[in-house]
């Protein structure tokens, strides 16, 4: 129960029809954003307030909010057009919570990018949406945009306070490379979506050169909770370092998956046990990708006693990423998982930088020839070896991305990949005495 009452952007969820206006104000929706159209305190205090209470980018780099708003002060008053835009593209494997904030709670996000703007000083906002969200997230989105321009919350003089917010939807074409924070801005521009050089950071020089702000739908929709209900309280919900909830969507061999927003810090036996019914069939834990695709595979032993945030994971040899938690069990056959993830990597990268356009493609070969039965003993040095010369090398963090996981894979499970090699592509887990073993 208490639990339920601690949510932050799933708090509406036990109203009816809680991505209406209706059920947002219900909860104090935009009591926050009236409130800064009424008093227009400074931006610097609530910032302050923010980075009080916490909150770090839940888009999976963990960056502080407070922090990343404050890169914009020194352009806030000064001439010129700035933008705040959100992060709704979500491709990242086993991640799927911004659509449930899409679907579930619009109303938190607009409200957050609103108070963004105004503290950023940017008259304009964009959400940009993943292409393929158009059968509930867009409409439901846009339903109430529509919405909180009918009730006079959005447009040129809000209120008759002077502040103008216009947010529009921007909706992509389905390309995880797009969810890198400059390469969306560029599909935003209209052009492909290959990520820029940095710096120059977005916060000098972002959309259209502009002054721009990118956080992701649940950074801003935990905004208007944390002003509403204070810092204190958003940084009491979590642990030092890492303040407030987070929802895991949490996925594989559970009996209950879900998306579950929970505090941070939370001991992974808890979650998997108590929250997720623990594993499928009662079957034996193997390993967890505790932050979506990108971050290291952790073995069961290292993740049982772990505690769900930054530090904690860390401590675990991964990372808490986008919070999406896939489980797998003793039947997990780890050559295949890495054969799936890397396919992903080789499909998605955007071609631009040579290590990645090359590596990814090259390290899926190695790992489909394992499982075809033509591997050879030092195919795997050569898989770790190619994912080396990846990491770092690239202009975006896609490519760390498809390093991380072949890296843990290897070092993790190595025997699995030298049974696979040893006995003509057979799995490990089709052998049930090395199973048990
Ligand atoms: C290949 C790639 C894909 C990404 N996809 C997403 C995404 O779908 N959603 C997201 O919020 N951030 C994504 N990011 C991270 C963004 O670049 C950026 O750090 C984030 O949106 C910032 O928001 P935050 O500070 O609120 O976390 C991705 C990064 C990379 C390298």
């Amino acid at each position: 129960m208490s639990r339920v009452q601690n949510c932050v952007v799933f708090e509406p969820l036990s109203l009816a029809n809680s991505w209406t206006l209706e059920s947002y104000r219900q909860i104090g929706g935009y009591q926050v954003w009236e409130s800064i159209l009424r008093d227009k305190p400074p931006a610097e205090k609530l910032i302050e307030e923010l980075k009080a209470s916490g909150l770090r980018g839940r888009g999976g780099a963990g960056f502080p909010t407070g922090t990343k708003w404050s890169f914009m002060l020194p352009q806030r008053d000064k001439p010129g057009q700035k933008y705040v835009v959100c992060n709704s593209d979500e491709s990242e494997p086993g991640t799927c919570h911004d659509r449930d904030i899409l679907r579930f709670n619009p109303h938190s996000l607009i409200e957050g990018m609103a108070i963004g703007g105004y503290v950023m000083g940017a008259t304009v906002g964009y959400n940009y949406i993943r292409g393929e969200f158009l059968a509930e997230p867009v409409p439901r989105f846009e339903g109430a945009l529509k919405e909180a321009y009918a009730a006079g919350l959005l447009g040129k003089n809000v209120q008759g306070s002077g502040v103008d917010f216009d947010l529009h939807c921007f909706v992509g074409a389905g390309a995880y490379i797009c969810g890198e924070e400059t390469a969306l801005l560029e599909s935003l521009e209209g052009k492909q979506g290959k990520p820029r050089f940095k710096p120059p950071f977005p916060a000098n020089f972002g959309l259209y050169g502009r002054p721009t702000t990118i956080n992701n739908t649940q950074s801003y929709a935990s905004v208007p909770t944390i002003l509403r209900k204070g810092a204190a309280w958003f940084a009491g919900l979590g642990v030092p370092n890492a303040g407030g909830t987070v929802i895991f969507s949490v996925s594989g061999h559970v009996n209950r998956p879900g998306n579950y927003e929970l505090p941070l810090g939370i001991p992974f036996r808890e979650l998997l046990e108590d929250v997720c019914g623990g594993v499928l069939g009662g079957r034996k834990l193997k390993a967890v990708i505790p932050g979506g695709s990108s971050v290291p595979v952790v073995p069961a032993a290292n993740i049982i006693e772990a505690t769900m945030d930054y530090d904690g994971l860390k401590k675990a040899g991964s990372a808490l990423g986008s919070a999406a938690v896939i489980v797998m069990d003793e039947t997990t056959c780890m050559v295949s998982v890495l054969e799936r993830l890397s396919r992903f990597y080789r499909a998605e990268s955007c071609g631009q930088c040579t290590p990645c356009r090359e590596g990814t493609g090259w390290m899926n070969r190695i790992v489909r020839k394992i499982m075809a039965g033509q591997g050879q003993k030092s195919d795997l040095d050569l898989l770790v070896d190619v994912a080396n010369r990846i990491e770092g090398h690239t202009i975006c963090a896609l490519g760390d991305a498809a390093a991380w996981p072949v890296q843990s894979f290897v070092k993790h499970f190595r025997h699995e990949f030298e049974y696979m090699i040893e006995h003509g592509g057979r799995s490990i887990v089709n052998d049930p005495a090395q199973r048990a073993a």
